[in-house]
């Protein structure tokens, strides 16, 4: 059977509009992974690169586009697996590829299930194309980054084009980043897609046209990979294996930090640091803006201002602070002037070019040049600038500006001819426009910074934070969402926002928090201080001219509740530091949507989170219920996936399970899809937080600063229920020493006896590093005690406000008798 005839069977077993094209006539050729059709103008190649994920390409005919790719790992690139030829394409283990009349491509499971299917031949248009799919009205699309709106994507069309979009809204589109990345749920079945082009692409998920959701590019190769689930957490974890994941960040990137812009002079950083410590807010990092730099200059210190910079360093670093410093890519453009990154980038020709001159734009410092990041020689040298902030004892580096942002034209940006050349290991070597480089000249300038830092000190884990990337870019920096605004509609935005980046790979993310743009009122502060205290990077930051932000300013009332909430954060370090080591290795984010979760929590298997838009998970047993609409006052539904679930401030039980009888109709919402949501009315300083039964989180005493050494024995806190497990992770907080066997990992397990007792087991720790704590103090949620109770190995059961506990040394199990009442 040819290619046609086999089309007209998968023709039958589809909608007919995917099959109304008129066939012509192709050419097939199987190879060892795959399948290349090809027509009279075209060549669709199939590759298998492993079983569960494919990597579609479309050329003219006998010209394959270059193979190369900024996002895609090389390794995973290059794999590729043997794959069981079929007559209209090909089957992996898990996949079935076909494709019909027109190169229409269709991909099914092994049970025939179709999870993606052209709903046209791919459309050219010049040198840009029209990728177009079938959707139907159930299907949900995330991803994208951090593009404004609600979490689910569909209905809705966007452009990948980074763009300084100061005080952006929820409508705003494009803004910094570019991810071209997104998972399609169908039925409960994920396919994740990455369409990797550079070029200005756009995506629409159903806003043109209902039944179909299409991507394209106005130039650049069609070059996508599809990532199959079918549960949604699998593809997440794949794109990690395909673009690489977040690495771990040093411990104290996860403290509290304090920003400004700016905060100048140096006694005014001095001041802000001594009140932090006397108003004992848990801080761990300071932040410093354009304005400790000489006239803007990048890689200069204002020496008026911040006299003695490596003894300020010095200072905060005794003080138990990390000093961030911004380090904006544009150079200023000084011939001759002693002005060292402008000497030594022009005399290695390091700078982009428009019509064969340096291209000059404006930028903070005036006129300015810009590295030409995709050439390695020139991330080298950039690199080479932070040897004197490195020294001086500056712990992280803030990537600012490089979408690049340009002041002088209503595009924001540079022209779309000026030329960067590409010489790179991995592509050929030659000059592109920057409408193809736009999209990753951010992310090439974020991994100049962090490769920089690793040249200086390899064992030294770095921390970038970037505005602008591209996929992958996670393996380089951390990010945030740029300039956001102080009104309760951009905390409520932060969610979905921090959600998207997340599942496409960004997993240390945060927004300004208590909004860039403008003044918060004293409520909106403490509320987004709260929240933050669950979100993966936690940073208070403000532009020029708004009102104060630190946790004090409104007086002591509210610098009570926005302490507590920062407290928090640091007793559950233990947690989240174990949380991003795992993502370290499995892609998961930090902050995850519901649906990553509990993907079938409705009947219907639509994802939970578009009932409750307020809520995520931080790390895997966590979950977070702000208010969908937080200035309002009236309750608001939580909707908590079934099974057993406890409030995490007071500890009480609730039981979520949907039996099958009687019970059921209690629990059941009207529309039977699951347990009925919980009312919470919303009061000043709560924020409504469960924990899932059946995990066992790691948390430590209070300290002021991950610098710290707690006191006393790590708590692990025992919500009973189903797979009760936890486990902790600890290491030196910033080498790589832990890939020699350098770090302590433990798991942990519980178990209800028939009669009710509870064990709780302890693993044999892995690995050679040794611990703050000596002792374990194992807390059981839920459990009464009289106070003089002891457990069959004669450890006093001390009443706890969540429950009891017992602290032990090097025991293998604990075990809680059934309390007696
Ligand atoms: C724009 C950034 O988004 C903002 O966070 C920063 O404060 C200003 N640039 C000044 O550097």
């Amino acid at each position: 059977m040819n290619v046609s005839q086999a089309s007209f069977l998968i023709c039958s077993l589809l909608l007919s509009s995917a099959c109304s094209q008129a066939e012509t006539s192709t050419n097939s050729h199987h190879t060892d992974s795959g399948i290349e059709v090809s027509d009279q103008t075209d060549t669709l190649r199939v590759d298998a690169l492993r079983d569960d994920v494919l990597r579609v390409r479309l050329y003219p005919l006998g010209h394959p586009a270059e193979d190369a790719s900024w996002a895609v790992l090389p390794q995973a690139r290059t794999a590729h697996i043997a794959v069981t030829s079929s007559d209209d394409g090909f089957k992996t283990s898990a996949l079935a590829v076909h494709i019909g009349s027109d190169l229409k491509l269709t991909v099914t499971d092994l049970a025939g299930h179709i999870l993606q299917s052209d709903a046209a031949p791919i459309a050219r248009d010049g040198a840009g194309f029209h990728i177009n799919k079938i959707k139907s009205p159930e299907d949900h699309f995330f991803g994208l980054g951090d593009k404004p709106g609600p979490l689910d994507r569909a209905g809705e069309s966007f452009v990948m084009w980074n763009t300084d979009n100061f005080g952006w809204q929820e409508s705003t589109d494009p803004i910094y980043k570019s991810i071209p990345f997104f998972l399609e749920m169908h039925e409960g079945r994920t396919l994740g897609v990455l369409f990797d082009n550079t070029f200005r692409t756009w995506f629409d998920f159903g806003h043109e046209r209902t039944d179909r959701y299409t991507f394209g590019a106005p130039g650049g190769p069609v070059d996508y990979y599809l990532l199959y689930g079918p549960e949604p957490k699998h593809v997440v974890e794949t794109y990690a294996w395909l673009t690489g994941p977040t690495p771990l960040p040093p411990l104290w990137a996860l403290g509290y930090q304090q920003s400004r812009y700016s905060y100048t002079p140096r006694a005014r950083l001095e001041e802000v640091a001594a009140r932090l410590r006397a108003d004992q807010i848990p801080t761990d990092v300071l932040w410093l803006d354009i304005d400790f730099q000489e006239k803007n200059r990048p890689f200069t210190v204002d020496p008026q201002t911040f006299p003695d910079f490596p003894g300020l360093i010095h200072k905060m670093t005794a003080e138990h602070f990390h000093t961030i410093v911004i380090t904006d890519l544009h150079i200023a453009h000084l011939p001759n002037q002693g002005y060292a990154p402008y000497d030594s980038g022009e005399a290695g020709d390091r700078f982009v070019k428009l019509h064969g001159q340096e291209y000059v734009g404006t930028v903070w410092p005036g006129p300015s040049v810009f590295p030409d990041f995709t050439q390695k020689s020139t991330r080298d040298w950039w690199g080479t600038l932070y040897k004197q902030f490195d020294a001086d004892g500056v712990a992280g580096f803030w990537n600012d500006m490089n979408e690049p942002a340009v002041f002088t034209y209503p595009t924001k940006t540079m022209p779309d001819d000026v030329q960067h050349r590409i010489d790179e290991p991995g592509f050929v070597k030659r000059t592109a426009p920057h409408t193809e480089i736009h999209n990753v000249y951010g992310m090439e300038n974020s991994r100049a910074t962090w490769d920089g830092q690793l040249a200086l000190r390899p064992n030294v884990r770095p921390f970038v934070m970037t505005r602008a990337s591209y996929a992958g870019g996670q393996r380089y920096a951390s990010t945030w969402t740029g300039d956001n605004s102080s009104t309760w509609n951009h905390l409520r935005q932060t969610t979905p926002q921090l959600l998207n980046l997340g599942l496409s790979g960004f997993a240390m993310s945060g927004a300004d928090v208590g909004g860039f743009a403008g003044s918060p009122s004293p409520a909106l502060l403490t509320s987004w201080l709260m929240l933050s205290a669950f979100q993966p990077i936690d940073r208070d930051h403000s532009a020029k001219g708004t009102r104060d932000h630190e946790p004090w300013v409104d007086g002591p009332e509210q610098e009570a509740i926005r302490r507590r909430y920062i407290e928090e954060r640091y007793r559950l370090m233990p947690y989240l530091y174990t949380t991003a080591e795992e993502t370290s290795r499995d892609g998961l984010p930090i902050v995850r949507p519901l649906f990553l979760e509990f993907p079938h929590a409705t009947s219907d298997n639509h994802p939970l989170d578009s009932d409750a838009p307020g809520e995520f998970f931080f790390g895997p047993s966590i979950l977070v219920a702000a208010s969908p609409s937080p200035d309002e006052v009236a309750p608001y539904e939580v909707h908590l996936p079934q099974g057993i679930w406890y409030d995490y401030w007071t500890g009480e039980k609730l039981d979520r399970r949907v039996a099958v009888g009687a019970r059921d109709l209690e629990i059941r919402d009207a529309a039977n899809n699951g347990p009925r949501p919980v009312m919470v009315q919303p009061k000043e300083g709560e924020l409504p937080v469960y924990v899932k039964g059946g995990s066992i989180v790691p948390m430590a005493p209070l300290v002021q600063s991950t610098e710290e050494r707690p006191v006393g024995p790590l708590t692990l806190r025992v919500f009973p229920g189903d797979n009760c497990e936890g486990t902790v992770y600890q290491d030196d907080g910033v080498s790589y020493d832990f890939r020699k066997g350098s770090f302590f990992r433990q798991h942990f397990t519980c178990s209800v006896a028939a009669d009710g007792a509870v064990t709780v087991s302890m693993a044999k720790p892995e690995g050679s590093f040794r611990p703050w704590w000596t002792s374990l103090r194992i807390e059981l949620v839920g459990r009464k005690t009289s106070g003089t109770e002891k457990t069959g190995r004669n450890q006093p059961i001390t009443a706890t406000p969540l429950g009891s506990a017992v602290t032990v040394t090097n025991a293998e199990s604990v075990t809680f008798p059934v309390a007696a009442n």
